[in-house]
């Protein structure tokens, strides 16, 4: 690993189109040279969630000129590329099959190596993009459509520890937004409705707490929201901006409070083995809510361990994650007869985890 080594990364996993080049340079360093996202928001938005075959579509269209700006954006051809990177799943098997396919095509006009890397993979490894995270350390991923803790033990090394057995929480978030008449996404607007809130007016459930281990639920919860919305409605005629702020933040206490006390049994079987500079990373777009940070970082902050939180920009789905992922891999690459999966679990010890949700499958 003494020289420079850059990578393309492809990333069509869900509902953003995306391609990024990142540099190993020489001395070790990291960096970022583009990263291009594009996101699909106005084209699922009337339908309540991710529309798989519309997704792909949009994904096949747009891949190609994605692919170029993110050349043009660093001032380079395809030819100053070392290596090609693809998310080849888990995820909307339609878009990661634009995605391979794509891949395929360049890296076989190319003569390039091709990775095909594992979409958790990617959002598992960003502490050590951004923050030079040191191996073993714990992750907790929280967004629309994941939700899992993982010890990272080295690029192709995962322990999972628990997941969501049904919905993720930025999907709760979602869910509960639209219930409570806030826009989307849910998460921004159920934070900032809470914040005018009493999260102790209304006892909702915490989920999975009352049994042992690191899974995590959140469709009762959302349900719990529901019943008390229609119990106000029926009572007042309507929701009532205090009702809105207290229910709001009712939801949003307990999400915390169940991912604190999952974190907490996270972190003492991760603990157990003494790593040497113990580190929880927090990842996905549900770790920008501030409540639950900050409760996450408290539950660190007990055990000794560090806290860190990648930037929003790269907690969320991009390729910059994926052409990482590759660079942190030794070997030559997978070749071209690798399949797109709509399930890969990161540690294969363990089965997928249940649960198809709104932005397709879970691990
Ligand atoms: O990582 P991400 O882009 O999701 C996937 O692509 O899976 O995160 C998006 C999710 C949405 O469900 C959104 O509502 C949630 O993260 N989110 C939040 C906040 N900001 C975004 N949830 C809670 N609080 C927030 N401030
Ligand atoms: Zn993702």
């Amino acid at each position: 690993m003494n020289e420079t080594h850059t990578v393309l990364g492809i990333e069509s996993s869900c509902d953003d189109t995306a391609a990024a080049i990142v540099r190993r340079r020489a001395d070790g360093q990291v960096e970022i040279l583009t990263s291009v996202v594009h996101g699909q928001t106005e084209l699922h938005g009337r339908f309540g969630g991710v529309v798989p075959e519309i997704a792909a579509r949009a994904h096949a269209e747009k891949l190609d000129t994605t692919v170029e700006e993110a050349l043009a954006g660093a001032g380079l051809a395809l030819s100053d590329i070392d290596a090609i990177a693809v998310t080849a799943g888990p995820g909307l098997i339609g878009g990661v099959l634009s995605g391979v396919m794509c891949a395929k095509g360049l890296a076989m006009a190319t003569g390039k190596p091709l990775h095909a890397v594992n979409h958790l993979a990617g959002h598992a490894l960003t502490p050590r993009l951004t923050d030079d995270v040191a191996y073993p350390y714990l992750l907790l991923l929280v967004s629309g459509g994941h939700c899992q803790f993982q010890i990272v033990r080295g690029p192709d090394d995962f322990e999972r520890l628990g997941g969501t057995i049904d919905d993720a929480p930025g999907e709760a978030f979602d869910k509960v937004a639209r219930l409570l008449a806030l826009p989307q996404p849910g998460g921004p607007a159920v934070e900032s409705c809470a914040e005018a809130g009493d999260p102790a007016r209304f006892a909702l459930p915490r989920p999975l707490l009352d049994r042992p281990g690191c899974d995590l639920s959140f469709s009762g919860l959302k349900t719990a929201v529901l019943r008390t919305r229609d119990a106000l409605v029926a009572e007042h005629g309507g929701l009532r901006r205090a009702d809105r702020a207290d229910l709001a933040a009712a939801f949003q206490d307990a999400v915390a409070d169940v991912l604190a006390e999952k974190a907490r049994r996270a972190l003492a079987i991760y603990l157990a083995d003494a790593p040497v500079t113990p580190c929880l990373c927090v990842a996905g777009g549900v770790a920008a809510n501030a409540t639950i940070r900050a409760r996450l970082e408290n539950v660190a902050r007990e055990t000794g361990a560090e806290f860190v939180s990648p930037p929003l920009a790269l907690c969320t789905d991009n390729a910059a994650m994926i052409a990482y992922a590759a660079l942190e891999r030794s070997g030559p690459g997978d070749g071209l007869e690798f399949s797109a999966r709509p399930r890969w679990p990161l540690d294969s010890s363990k089965p997928a985890m249940l649960g198809g949700g709104r932005k397709g499958a879970k691990a």
